[in-house]
């Protein structure tokens, strides 16, 4: 993996505080967290004091200081999970990995995460294991998905719980809802928003299913052309760093109820997606008030 150096990133993004939390995303992209010494360079090249690079670090949830497992468990503890037996499904992982939550096992192999709610309560109680949501879990099913984890969870079956999750999303920018109930894609509400490419403007829909490639455009992209994409309420583009691990374009990154990140690759054929869930009930860009330039690059 190409890892940029400190400079490379101030060089790209600058040393405003927008450009500060890109950086620390592309970051904690190469890393896996944010390590020390990076922070102290970061801090040396922006003229910032570490204690600022800290207080933004720490402010956002999903950022985070120390190595994580190469899988990441996340389980919900939102109020509708909790009431269908989420605190027995938390038990059963600690009991199986032998580390509590917040933890890492010795191994470096599994981080096991609480979340406050996925937007996905009527399906609860819902696991996420490397970005796979499943749903309904029962404690008999806990050491399944830790083994279907460990072999890679994309190259497992994926089964019944692949593209039953319906994801409530906003901008990250205004907050206004991106679902539009008027015009449905696989059943429910679809992800309504404005897309650009090669000049060409108009609206696009995406499934609100996570899985799912189901869309719908005024204007589709040619296969292998990325698209830019916007909030059709506030106009904030959506589109930018981290990027596509697999064809290098920029993420469509949207914000998920209750805490997390919907990242999706903008060039067409692509399939390359991710839902962050980092961190308990974590804000994964700034709330209203705060810039907001991460999201808008
Ligand atoms: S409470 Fe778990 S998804 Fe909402």
């Amino acid at each position: 993996m190409n890892v940029r150096t400190v400079t490379e990133l101030v060089a790209t993004y600058g040393a405003t505080r927008g450009g500060l939390i890109a950086m620390l995303e592309e970051i904690q992209h190469d890393h896996g967290y944010l390590p020390e010494d990076v922070l102290r360079q970061l801090a040396a090249a922006t003229s910032r004091s570490l204690v600022d690079i800290y207080g933004i670090a720490t402010f956002y949830k999903a950022f985070t200081l120390a190595p994580r497992g190469r899988h990441v468990i996340t389980v919900c503890l939102g109020t509708a999970c909790h009431v269908r037996g989420a605190p027995r499904i938390v038990g059963e992982f600690e009991r199986l990995l032998a580390i509590k939550a917040g933890d890492t096992t010795a191994d470096g192999e599994f981080t096991l995460e609480t979340v406050n709610c996925l937007g996905a309560c009527a399906l609860g109680p819902i696991v996420v294991a490397d970005g796979r949501y499943f749903s309904n879990v029962s404690t008999t099913e806990v050491a399944d998905i830790l083994a279907r984890t460990r072999a890679g969870v994309d190259a497992a079956d994926p089964g019944k719980t692949e593209r039953d999750i319906p994801m409530c999303v906003r901008c990250p920018r205004c907050e206004h809802s991106l679902l539009d109930p008027s015009r449905a894609l696989d059943g429910h509400p679809s992800i309504r928003l404005d897309s650009a490419f090669d000049g060409v403007r108009g609206w696009v829909r995406l499934s609100s299913l996570y899985g799912s490639r189901s869309t719908d455009a005024e204007y589709g992209a040619p296969e292998g052309v990325a698209a830019e994409y916007f909030c059709p309420h506030c106009h904030a583009r959506l589109t930018g760093p981290p990027r596509c691990a697999e064809c290098d374009a920029p993420l469509l990154r949207i914000s998920v109820r209750g805490g997390g990140v919907f990242l999706r690759c903008s060039r067409s054929g692509c399939n390359e997606r991710f839902l962050d869930v980092r961190g308990p009930g974590a804000p994964a860009e700034p709330p209203r008030g705060l810039p907001a330039e991460s999201a808008r690059t």
